[in-house]
């Protein structure tokens, strides 16, 4: 029987990063996360001083690569054969990340690795649009949510935890500015697929929402 695809959408700090992953291990799924290749092309505008509006050539060319991590460990980022798996995490690179993703050729070239990626089956791939364009076929499509105080808090103690020096409110803006870009682009906009299900993450756990989605997976 073909090995599904599932598709995780959904606003920053909603949780996707976390519960794909886990869910790909219990699944014995690969998990793909498509917001990681936005933010490789992110990181060579920056270094390269591209504006986001000529960073096409930059996705038609970035070599992206992900290396399948043991479970339970953050898969690493490899851009060109460097491990970029911390540099892509800064908040600069974030809302740069936004911007190059509002491109529609930035977008073209990396859907098309995205489909190349996903095209077997077997893999649980997470982002804004994975639902809507990406796989619009896909066998699972989640819409996962928070509030925009509870993800703020998340990503706050996240950034906390790796040493960068930031404030929640500056946390909490920098997510609503990223949250409106993201909504409002014309091009694949972040909006749940009409068959998918929305699941609201306030208050719930991690282990609590995987359980309840592998459920749902036919293996
Ligand atoms: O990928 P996305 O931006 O949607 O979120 P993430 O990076 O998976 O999650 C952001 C942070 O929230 C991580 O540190 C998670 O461990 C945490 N989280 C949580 O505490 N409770 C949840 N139900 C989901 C995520
Ligand atoms: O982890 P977090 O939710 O903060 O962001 P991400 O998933 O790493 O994505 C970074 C940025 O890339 C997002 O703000 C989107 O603008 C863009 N993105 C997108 O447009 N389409 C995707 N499928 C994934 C990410």
């Amino acid at each position: 029987m073909r090995r599904w695809v599932v598709a995780i959408d959904g606003p920053a700090g909603a949780g996707k990063s976390t519960v794909a992953r886990l869910l790909a291990d219990r699944l014995g799924y690969i998990y793909l996360d498509s917001g990681a290749m936005y933010r490789c092309v992110a990181l060579l505008a920056l270094r390269g001083a591209v504006e986001p509006e000529l960073a096409t050539p930059l996705a038609e060319t970035a070599e992206i690569l992900f290396d399948p991590a043991g479970i339970g460990e953050p898969q690493k980022v490899l851009l060109a054969g460097e491990d970029v798996t911390r540099a892509i995490r800064t908040p600069e690179v974030s809302q740069l990340a936004s911007k190059v993703a509002a491109v529609p050729g930035v977008r073209a070239a990396l859907v098309r690795l995205q489909q190349a990626l996903g095209a077997g089956g077997g893999v649980v791939m997470e982002g804004r649009d994975i639902g809507t364009v990406v796989f619009p076929h896909a066998e699972l499509k989640v819409f996962l949510t928070a509030s925009p105080e509870e993800r703020a808090r998340r990503r706050f103690a996240e950034l906390e935890a790796r040493g960068e020096i930031i404030d929640f409110e500056t946390v909490l803006a920098e997510q609503r500015e990223r949250d409106e870009r993201d909504q409002t682009r014309e091009t694949s906009p972040l909006k749940a697929a009409a068959d998918a299900i929305t699941l609201l993450t306030d208050g719930r756990t991690i282990e609590e929402i995987v359980v309840e989605l592998a459920g749902k997976v036919m293996s």
